[in-house]
């Protein structure tokens, strides 16, 4: 009998899997020991946590809210949540991470609020479908749950990134349609430093009322928020937040995270080499006709099409990275590669000399 081929073990320096298989930075991980030497107030009425309220506002420019969180599907529950009743939808793309990744978790912490899944293109949502669908909704009465807020993924789940006209257009057409407008900020500072605007341009100036905040991904060992930008909106995010267990006793640990991740330009300094990353891949392997990128790269991840074969050597020389459904033809196979910080820059020449190995 043939002898099946060892299994090879994927390679840490050569996983393109996601971002959330990154280490702790080590200014995160020196911050958390620093802040390791006795005890401080619990529940956020720390210093830490003081502290951090006063460092978003100067961040985002404006009085605000910040929640923090261990998991960013814990951040677009509970800001979705705080936003919608349970007879009211939520608009979005349909391939957002709140409809296809997250377990239910938005209809569980809103007591059954559904979506309303539009087509958009690559992940993106444009106002003229956003309007027809809600005027559609709307016309069918109580027969049909009333849109109340619109929901967008900055990344977008195929790594585009909306450019702030695109975002105030759609904020515009929300609020003239009376909808709240959520932003799944899980990529946040990829998308800032490929736009290279401030966070207060690519959130609350565009219009964005709630943001889910992600640090997870680009540094930090569990560092997730809401960021309420409307003042009214505070009361009930605080008591929901507890309500879903999620007021954690030991808070100035998340605050420590967020301090340093937002210290010296830590967060953009980070996004800025996993998207250098993406942006060498992509042209890297821009010439080659056996591989070919879906979209255009515009943060830290590629979605890549070619044959199954190609990519068993790939992965036979250490490279991972995960299936993923194509957008238009399931018959296609297509990879999603992910870029990420602690990523080293060595694997654009492995991936190439791997790649020149390969003979179908
Ligand atoms: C677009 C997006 N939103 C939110 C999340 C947060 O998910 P988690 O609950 O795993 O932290 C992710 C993580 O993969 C994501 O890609």
């Amino acid at each position: 009998m043939p002898k099946a081929p060892a299994a090879v073990t994927p390679r840490p320096d050569r996983a393109l899997t996601s971002d959330n298989i990154s280490p702790v930075s080590a200014p995160i991980m020196a911050a958390l020991i620093a802040a390791n030497h006795s005890a401080a107030a619990s529940y956020g009425a720390d210093d830490h946590s003081d502290k951090l309220n006063r460092r978003a506002q100067d961040i985002f420019e404006c009085d605000l809210t910040m929640v923090p969180l261990s998991t960013g599907t814990a951040a677009n529950a509970l800001a979705l949540s705080t936003l919608v009743e349970p007879f009211e939808c939520i608009v979005t793309q349909q391939s957002a991470h709140i409809v296809t990744d997250e377990c239910g978790a938005i209809g569980f912490y809103s007591a059954g609020a559904p979506f309303m899944l539009l087509n958009g293109q690559a992940g993106k949502l444009y106002p003229a479908e956003i309007k027809q669908a809600v005027q559609q909704a709307r016309s069918l009465g109580v027969h049909h749950t009333n849109p109340r807020v619109l929901s967008l993924s900055q990344v977008t789940e195929w790594g585009l990134v909306y450019s702030l006209d695109e975002l105030r257009a759609l904020c515009d057409c929300a609020h003239e349609l009376g909808l709240w407008v959520h932003m799944d900020g899980a990529r946040f500072a990829n998308a800032l430093v490929s736009l290279n605007v401030s966070p207060a341009e690519m959130s609350v100036k565009a219009g964005v009322d709630i943001l889910s905040l992600g640090a997870t991904k680009n540094g930090a060992m569990a560092a997730e928020a809401v960021i309420a930008f409307d003042p009214s909106l505070q009361q009930k995010l605080h008591y929901r937040r507890k309500r879903a267990g999620h007021l954690l006793s030991k808070m100035r640990y998340l605050a420590v995270q967020w301090l340093a991740y937002w210290q010296d330009d830590h967060w953009l300094h980070n996004a800025r080499a996993a998207n250098a990353l993406a942006q060498q891949l992509a042209e890297a392997i821009a010439p080659r006709t056996d591989m070919h990128c879906l979209y255009p790269c515009a943060a830290n991840e590629l979605f890549v099409e070619y044959s199954p074969a190609l990519a068993q050597h790939l992965r036979q020389h250490g490279f991972d990275f995960y299936d993923w459904p194509h957008p238009t033809d399931p018959t296609r196979a297509l990879w999603r590669w992910v870029t990420r910080f602690d990523l080293p820059a060595s694997i654009v020449t492995d991936l190439l000399e791997c790649l020149n190995q390969y003979h179908a």
